[in-house]
């Protein structure tokens, strides 16, 4: 790697554009474990290693960019939700932020669940051995042949979307001479204080079924009616990045006032209720999550006081984390290819990835960290906006951040926290190829799902 020396710029701290960011840390060196996967550190030498293994090792082996992913860590979190939920409730893992089926095996063995939101991820889920009664199975609008899959597989509950998915699953659960267990998901009308396209409890949107002018209550009179169905409980899911239990205490607050109408409307307590996913996580030292067991303790405090009050059984909790398990465990690792100062505004420091990597900031105004990972330095820090290769002005992975001044083509930068809906919704746009997913355990390194191949890419153009 090359460590050529670039034109001065505004490359200090005290040479600021207007904007939103954080002073620089103290130290640009340190790693702060909030947004840094557990076994990330750095070594003599001052490169970043992970589960004991260098970055520049890492590079060298798999090639740039490469999302690593903290294989002990991923457990460790998924171990934690598990236990803080205890055996009275059930977590399932949301596959949507990040499947593989190495990542289905380690949610096997740690005793999550799973949910998938598509064929691709039931096929992922099922292939990798996930008992299939372990499995939920959402979206707005599953095709036939999706439900049909997922009924003869026996998956554990299929959640409700609208009216017309209520007919679609009794009918083909009944033409299989099947009984399907499912679960109502409902609108409850909070608005979860997070960004709008990730935000899901508001009623003027596609999902689920407006609690509001008694549609729930209906859909719920409905599938009690048709003998392919088994309802078994009602789902809430009221966005994502969120930290503030308000919006779940309302939600709670609202389900349970339907299971309550259910009860004294047809005499039955329904046994299940789904609180969705949606705890945010630290992208930035700025954010502070809560813990799983402080989160278990708020939402079984407040479905049971809610349930007390309603004078009805306390109904088995599910909740559907993604991002709170895999977001934190994974990092990017980048190499730097160019380096271009623009006097009194900030330096331009372009990666081999990009939007195609990581669509979040540019879809949601996402904000990340980011640390000069195959080095340390003592240069002041300068003001940096990390962009991808793509020809697109948008193409930013790091909007705002302060990276050390003397940073040049060929250093490796490693942005933390991108270990969900990065290679979820990775891209080929540009025909740029997605990155490996390299999986570090104990001082050992797998690829569990390979990089994009030229290859890849031309046997889908069939000519
Ligand atoms: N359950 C349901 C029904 C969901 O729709 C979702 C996310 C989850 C669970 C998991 O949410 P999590 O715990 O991961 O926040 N692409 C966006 C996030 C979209 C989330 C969609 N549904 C992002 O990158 O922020």
């Amino acid at each position: 790697m090359s460590r050529s020396a670039h034109p001065a710029g505004p490359r200090h701290a005290d040479v600021l554009p207007e904007g939103h960011y954080t002073a620089p840390a103290d130290d640009l060196n340190a790693l702060d474990p909030k947004v840094w996967a557990h076994t990330v550190g750095r070594d003599a030498d001052g490169v970043v290693t992970v589960g004991g293994i260098a970055v520049t090792q890492l590079a060298e082996e798999y090639g740039t960019p490469a999302y690593v992913l903290d294989e002990a860590d991923f457990r460790d979190r998924a171990r934690a939700w598990r236990t803080a939920f205890g055996n009275d409730a059930d977590v399932f893992y949301a596959g949507k932020a990040f499947l593989s089926r190495a990542v289905v095996r380690w949610l096997d063995e740690e005793g999550l669940n799973l949910d998938v939101c598509s064929g691709g991820e039931l096929a992922t889920a099922l292939s990798a051995g996930m008992p299939a009664e372990r499995i939920a199975f959402h979206g707005n609008n599953k095709s036939p042949e999706e439900i049909e899959r997922a009924v003869r597989a026996g998956v554990g509950r299929i959640v409700l979307d609208s009216f017309q998915e209520i007919v679609r699953v009794a009918h083909i659960a009944q033409s299989l001479g099947k009984r399907q267990r499912v679960q109502i998901r409902i609108t409850v009308g909070v608005e979860a204080h997070t960004h709008e396209f990730i935000a899901t409890a508001h009623e003027d949107q596609k999902f689920g079924i407006p609690l509001a002018g008694g549609q729930a209550a209906e859909a719920v009179r409905r599938a009690l009616q048709l003998d392919g169905l088994e309802l078994i409980g009602i789902h809430s899911h009221i966005g994502s990045q969120i930290f503030d239990m308000s919006g779940f205490e309302v939600a709670a607050h609202r389900v349970v006032g339907l299971l309550k109408d259910i009860r004294d409307e047809h005499g039955v307590e329904l046994p299940e209720i789904d609180l969705g996913g949606g705890l945010g996580i630290a992208y930035t030292s700025d954010d502070d999550p809560r813990e799983p067991h402080e989160i278990a303790k708020a939402l079984t405090e407040i479905v049971t006081r809610e349930c007390e009050g309603a004078r009805l059984r306390t109904p088995r909790i599910s909740v559907e984390p993604g991002r709170a398990i895999v977001g934190p465990t994974a990092f990017t690792l980048y190499e730097v290819g160019t380096v271009k100062p623009l006097d009194g505004l900030r330096t331009y420091v372009s990666v081999d990835g990009g939007m195609s990597d990581n669509i979040r900031t540019a879809l949601y105004d996402a904000e990340y960290s980011v640390a000069l990972a195959s080095r340390t330095s003592d240069a002041e820090p300068m003001l940096v906006r990390v962009v991808g290769k793509h020809c697109e002005s948008g193409d930013i992975v790091v909007k705002d951040a302060f990276l050390p001044g003397d940073l040049a083509p060929g250093d490796l930068i490693a942005v933390p926290a991108t270990g969900a809906y990065c290679r979820s919704m990775a891209s080929n746009y540009n025909h740029v190829l997605r990155p490996p997913v390299v999986a570090v355990r104990d001082g050992a390194a797998r690829v569990i799902v390979r990089r994009e191949t030229e290859e890849d890419l031309l046997r889908l153009d069939v000519g």
